[in-house]
C-alpha cells in the first residue's frame, strides 16, 4: 500500500476536494494501537468461546484489523443499531436494524464499537445483549470521548481518548462519507 499519512503528498483524493481540519491519528499510530489492543485482549480471556460482536457500520474496519491481532480462537458477528441521523449530533433514540444469528447465551462476548460519545447507543445495546445471558460481556472501543454519562459499565479496552471534535475515517462517517480513510481526521 502507498503511504497514507502524508499530508506532504498533497490533498488526499479520497476527500474529493473537501477539507479536513487535521489528521488526529495516522495509519501507523492506529496500527500500533490495534496490535497492542489485540495483545491485551488475547491475554485477558481464558480459553473458551470468545465471540467478537462488531457494531455496524462504524466498527467494520477496526474489527477486521483487531480480530487479526487477537491470537486465540474466536468467532465474529455483528449488531446494527441506528442512533444518529445524517448530522453530527446525537439523535437520542436507538433502533436495532440487524440482530445477530449467533446464540449469545453462555458466550464470552466482546462488543466492538468505533467511538463512545454519549454512551447511549452502547448502553442500550449492552442491555439487549445482557438479556440473552452471556457468560461475560465486555466492550472494546477504538475511541472514547470520556463524556459518556449514559454508560454504566466501563469500557474495558480503549484504543485512544478522543478529542472533543467530530472525527471521521477508519470506519467513522459523516453522513456515510469518509469511512474508507485509512487515518482518523477531524472535520
Ligand atoms: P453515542 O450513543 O452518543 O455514544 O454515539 C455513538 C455513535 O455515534 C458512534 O457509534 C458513532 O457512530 C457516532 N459518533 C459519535 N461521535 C462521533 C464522531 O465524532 N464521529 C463520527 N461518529 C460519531
Ligand atoms: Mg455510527
Amino acid at each position: 500500500m502507498p503511504p497514507v499519512s502524508g499530508e506532504a503528498a498533497g490533498p488526499d483524493p479520497r476527500l474529493g476536494g473537501r477539507a479536513i481540519r487535521r489528521i488526529v491519528f495516522d495509519a501507523d499510530a492506529i496500527a500500533r494501537r490495534v496490535s497492542e489492543l489485540g495483545a491485551e485482549i488475547t491475554d485477558s480471556y481464558p480459553n473458551g468461546n470468545l465471540l467478537v460482536v462488531g457494531l455496524l457500520k462504524g466498527s467494520v474496519i477496526f474489527v477486521s484489523d483487531l480480530v487479526r491481532a487477537i491470537r486465540r480462537p474466536l468467532q465474529i458477528d455483528f449488531l446494527a443499531a441506528a442512533s444518529y441521523g445524517t448530522g453530527t449530533t446525537s439523535g437520542g433514540t436507538v433502533r436495532l436494524v440487524y440482530d445477530p444469528e449467533t446464540r449469545l447465551d453462555g458466550r464470552d462476548i466482546l462488543v466492538v464499537e468505533d467511538i463512545v460519545d454519549s454512551g447511549r447507543t452502547l448502553a442500550r445495546l449492552l442491555e439487549i445483549i445482557r438479556q440473552r445471558g452471556p457468560r461475560s460481556l465486555a466492550v472494546c472501543a477504538l475511541l472514547h470521548k470520556r463524556i459518556a454519562t449514559a454508560l454504566h459499565q466501563p469500557v474495558r479496552f480503549v484504543g485512544f481518548d478522543a478529542p472533543p471534535e467530530f472525527l471521521v475515517g477508519y470506519g467513522l462517517d459523516h453522513a456515510e462519507d469518509y469511512r474508507h480513510l485509512p487515518y482518523i481526521a477531524s472535520i
